[in-house]
């Protein structure tokens, strides 16, 4: 049974524009031009919490600031929800691949295009709007909330975990309320039971002191590009397993009942094939696509550059070559004994006629849900109510570098509660979010408060 009722349109209409405001601003965080423009969505969500009725503030980082907001108003008894998100975004390139400018949201066939529509905006302001509806004019909650939105998960929240320390008691909470994921499917609401960990690599390859004339030297001499392929070519075996020795150790095996349920999901070969244009699927044999995606690590090379690369041709042997390369993790993979792990890897395969160089970019561990208890069922009632439709359970292949730490750091358990759908082009050109969700999205969580 549906208990959903409707927003208002007059109300729908002014959130459009709110949000819009919202996605104009290019928070990209990874970039220093748009420092002042992070900053300044940053202080957007300090307003909108404030005209929730929250106390807000812009709190400073060694990087972009957090906007932080606290509503106490249910008294030193009550239990704390935390609601985190982010409000910086991907960068938007390559930009002549968007249909329509990506700071400039519009809406085409039911959904929202901009960058920051799904990742994490469009989701962060259903949070605001709903608080807003709930405390807005003196309303009254049976929970304490506190809104953390930080304006760096897309770097890697390198600042938040020192921010989360020295902060323990004023961000206490029972539970950490996230909407930064995808549902299932469209019409098919899910929570999700696992978050995948990252480690971020740098790998650097010096060959010789100068690029060379490649006839002049060819044949004599290393050449950086070529050792650089031969080093990614150890990293997996031929049963497409990581071949880094020891990179395993730390997998836990999944219980059978969770791997149950990836079973009786329906198969997501097909739906893979089609959002990714790719004509096949690769990955680790013995695992299915969701098993692969959700509880199996994975190595990937996320970008090469070495040599001439520019228009025609150029005679010459490349002094250097970089790649970049990441692993997603699984639950009990640590992020520093993987960096341990490739390193030794990289100094064993590395020819003694060549040097390299392995840096660390940034990680973050990976995370397994607590599927129970009074807020996960709160969260499971919202979303059946608001979408008509029994939620299922659901891994994720990506990264929120904070999670763990809010487990470890808060002792919180998290719940994360994703609206954006599959195929949104997260960190892609063209990225959407389904107009319906702001409205389905908000009745979620005014659902998911009332229950508590
Ligand atoms: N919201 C995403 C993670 C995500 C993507 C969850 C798709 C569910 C579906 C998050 O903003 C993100 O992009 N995380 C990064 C890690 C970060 C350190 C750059 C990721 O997973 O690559
Ligand atoms: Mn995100
Ligand atoms: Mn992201």
């Amino acid at each position: 049974m549906s208990s959903a009722t409707q927003l208002p349109q007059s109300d729908l209409d002014r959130y459009r524009r709110e949000l819009f405001e919202f996605l104009e601003i290019p928070s990209v965080s990874a970039r220093s031009e748009f420092r002042d423009a992070t900053r300044t969505a940053g202080a957007w969500v300090v307003d909108a919490l404030a005209a929730a009725g929250l106390e807000a503030r812009l709190v400073e980082t060694a990087g972009h600031p957090i906007a932080l907001g606290e509503w106490r108003g249910a008294g030193p008894e009550a239990p704390t929800l935390l609601v985190y998100g982010h409000y910086d975004v991907q960068p938007p390139d390559p930009l002549e691949l968007w249909t329509s400018p990506p700071f400039a949201p519009t809406v085409r066939d039911g959904r929202i295009y901009a960058r920051g529509a799904a990742d994490d905006k469009g989701q962060l302001f259903l949070h605001l709007k709903a608080l807003e509806r709930l405390l807005g004019n003196g309303g009254t909650l049976p929970v304490n909330v506190v809104v953390l939105a930080e304006g760096e998960e897309e770097v890697g929240s390198t600042n938040l975990r020192p921010f989360l320390e020295s902060h323990r008691e004023q961000l206490a909470a029972e539970a950490v309320i996230i909407s930064d994921s995808v549902m299932f499917g469209a019409g098919q609401p899910s929570l999700l039971f696992s978050l995948r960990g990252l480690a971020y690599f740098e790998l650097r390859v010096r060959a010789t002191g100068t690029d060379l004339h490649s006839g002049t030297y060819g044949g004599t001499v290393p050449n950086a590009a070529v050792v650089l392929a031969r080093i990614l070519s150890t990293l997996h075996d031929s049963d497409e397993r990581v071949a880094i020795e020891g990179f395993y150790d730390g997998v836990r095996e999944w219980d059978e009942e969770t791997r149950r349920a990836i079973r009786e999901l329906p198969s997501r070969e097909e739906s893979l094939l089609r959002e990714t244009g790719a004509r096949g699927l690769t990955g680790e044999r013995g695992y299915s696509p969701l098993e692969r995606l959700w509880i199996r690590p994975t190595c990937e090379v996320n970008g090469i550059l070495s040599g001439y690369v520019k228009e025609g041709a150029k005679t010459v042997i490349p002094a250097e070559a970089m790649a970049k390369i990441s692993f997603r993790l699984v639950p009990d993979q640590d992020p520093e004994e993987v960096a341990r792990l490739l390193r030794a890897h990289v100094t064993q395969v590395t020819p003694p006629e060549v040097e390299t160089e392995v840096v660390e970019l940034h990680s973050g561990r990976p995370w397994r849900a607590r599927p129970e208890g009074p807020y996960f069922e709160a969260a499971h009632h919202a979303l059946r109510n608001a979408f008509g439709r029994e939620p299922v359970l659901a891994g994720e292949g990506g990264s929120i570098p904070i999670v763990a730490d809010f487990e470890d750091l808060l002792g919180a358990q998290v719940i994360l509660l994703g609206f954006a759908l599959p195929g949104a082009n997260v960190h892609a050109p063209d990225e959407w979010f389904p107009f319906d969700h702001l409205e389905k999205g908000i009745l979620t969580l005014l659902d998911f408060y009332s229950s508590l």
